[in-house]
């Protein structure tokens, strides 16, 4: 499975790339305007950070402005792919950009009709929301489940499904366990992800033994 960040925070995507374990950024207008900087400068200083895919979002809601803005957006890196919002309207602006040879990550899906409708428009992600379906009481989880059987049974579907909206460490391992194509995870998420308290017992014994060691 590929790790995605989800932040517009330069510092957190530049301490997760130095890592290298980063594989793409997805930013959405909620993290740009938490970043507190112009969309365009921000969206740009990310491409030249990572060389994986950055998703940018439109924020017009007509077929002509999406296409405008995904027409727009691809031509400011290679590595941009325009996300979109699960409507009517977006799924037609999917498609057209696509035809293009766009890329697009198609956003906001809470069910499986929605991702067998946007992998017909030819989205290059999917990405189902699953923290949001949990805080309503929904499992989010299952909905992954649905998504990855569904599209398997469909060999001519290349649609990657891209989980968001990632809560905790746990979302992720069963997102690979469910056979999850990307997990777009929040910079605290990954930093948890590291850690394991028999890790840090485990290194400290092996530090303190080893001073036992005869230096030759
Ligand atoms: C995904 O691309 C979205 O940016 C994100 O995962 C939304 O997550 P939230 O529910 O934490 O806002």
């Amino acid at each position: 499975m590929k790790f995605f960040i989800d932040t517009a925070d330069t510092t957190e995507i530049r301490n997760a790339a130095e890592i290298g374990i980063l594989d793409g950024v997805t930013t959405n207008p909620s993290l740009i305007a938490k970043s507190g900087r112009a969309f365009k400068d921000v969206i740009l200083e990310i491409c030249e950070l990572v060389d994986g895919p950055v998703s940018a979002e439109v924020t017009a809601t007509d077929y002509e402005g999406m296409v405008r803005e995904g027409r727009e957006f691809a031509g400011w890196a290679e590595n941009i792919v325009v996300k979109i919002p699960l409507t009517r309207e977006g799924l037609k602006a999917c498609k057209t950009l696509t035809d293009e040879g766009i890329g697009v990550n198609v956003t906001l899906c809470f069910s499986t009709n929605q991702a067998l409708l946007a992998a017909r428009a030819g989205a290059t992600y999917i990405s189902p929301f699953i923290g949001r379906l949990d805080d309503l009481g929904q499992s989010g989880m299952d909905l992954i489940e649905e998504i990855v059987a569904a599209y398997a049974n469909y060999p001519e579907i290349h649609t990657q499904v891209l989980v968001a909206s990632i809560r905790h460490p746990r979302h992720v391992s069963e997102a690979a366990l469910l056979g999850a194509h990307v997990a777009t995870v929040p910079f605290g998420v990954i930093d948890k992800m590291f850690n394991h308290p028999l890790t840090d017992i485990g290194l400290e014994k092996f530090l303190k033994d080893w001073e036992k060691v005869p230096q030759g």
